[in-house]
């Protein structure tokens, strides 16, 4: 393998060549590979995470208003939430790393992404096989019959649903809801028939999809994880990048398309 790069990442500072150069190798090896991503993987592209400082969490109380309880308690403030969320996003574009991402799908037999991001940004830049654990800030759904909803009158805040005309609200995962069960299923199926499983941007907080990773190792993946800090799963990793994912996953693309 002529891939040599020394020294470390231009902006990211510190991050270890070694570490990269060890994922390259543990990749080049795997056939079946799969990535759980969390809120880091967008920090780049301007999205706030959830637990840094600055967060999202930091101005509203997740455990109250990210709920059905919450939302029923007051529907117009937590839909002008996710609507300031979704013009965050939409003012975004996907970084360097989701478009690694996507490359990684052409370069082994199997690739997939399991995403905790309700942003969309995997798709938006060619992933084809992601699996959205938490939903997506896009997709509207009927607060009473969970039938997606595709087209909403705005003129009420929150619109209603037109069939049935109880409250319309994003699909995505609202703490104390399980997650949809055939994307799980598949996130699922996918750890556990890996052969590396790559962590990115994850503070490994949220269960279940924080567990994708033990679920890989316990079948004998060799786990990535990628992360500038320190985060609630780092012990399962085989290899640790410390580092931020728009940076170290172009670099170990790079390292996969020099050694093939
Ligand atoms: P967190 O905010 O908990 O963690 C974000 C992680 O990204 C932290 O560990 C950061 O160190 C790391 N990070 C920051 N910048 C990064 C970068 N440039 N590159 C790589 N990593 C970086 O977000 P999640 O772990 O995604 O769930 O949170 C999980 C779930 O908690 C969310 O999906 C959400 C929330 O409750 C629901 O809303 C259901």
């Amino acid at each position: 393998m002529d891939y040599k790069h020394k020294g470390t990442l231009s902006k990211g500072g510190m991050v270890n060549m070694d570490e990269i150069k060890n994922a390259v190798e543990l990749l080049l090896k795997a056939r079946r590979v799969s990535a759980l991503t969390g809120a880091g993987m967008s920090a780049e592209s301007g999205i706030q995470t959830f637990r840094d400082k600055d967060g999202i969490w930091t101005k509203m109380d997740p455990m109250k208003w990210a709920t059905r309880e919450g939302y029923l308690e007051n529907p117009r403030l937590v839909w002008e939430w996710y609507e300031a969320r979704r013009n965050q996003v939409k003012n975004s574009k996907p970084n360097d790393g989701h478009r690694a991402m996507a490359e990684f799908e052409k370069i082994f037999g199997h690739f997939s992404v399991a995403t905790q991001n309700i942003d969309g940004f995997h798709k938006l830049s060619g992933s084809k096989n992601v699996h959205e654990l938490h939903g997506n800030i896009f997709r509207n759904k009927c607060f009473d019959e969970n039938k997606i909803l595709e087209e909403l009158d705005e003129s009420t805040i929150p619109p209603r649903c037109p069939h049935c005309g109880a409250l319309a609200r994003p699909d995505v995962v609202w703490f104390g809801e399980v997650l949809p069960q055939e994307v799980w299923e598949a996130a699922f199926d996918d750890a556990k028939n890996s052969d590396v499983y790559m962590v990115v941007g994850t503070s490994g907080t949220v269960y279940p999809a924080a567990g994708l990773a033990a679920i890989a190792k316990k079948n004998d993946a060799k786990v990535v994880i990628i992360n500038p800090e320190d985060s609630e799963i780092d012990l399962l990793a085989d290899v640790l990048i410390k580092g931020k994912s728009g940076e170290v996953l172009p670099e170990i693309l790079r390292g996969l398309q020099a050694g093939k």
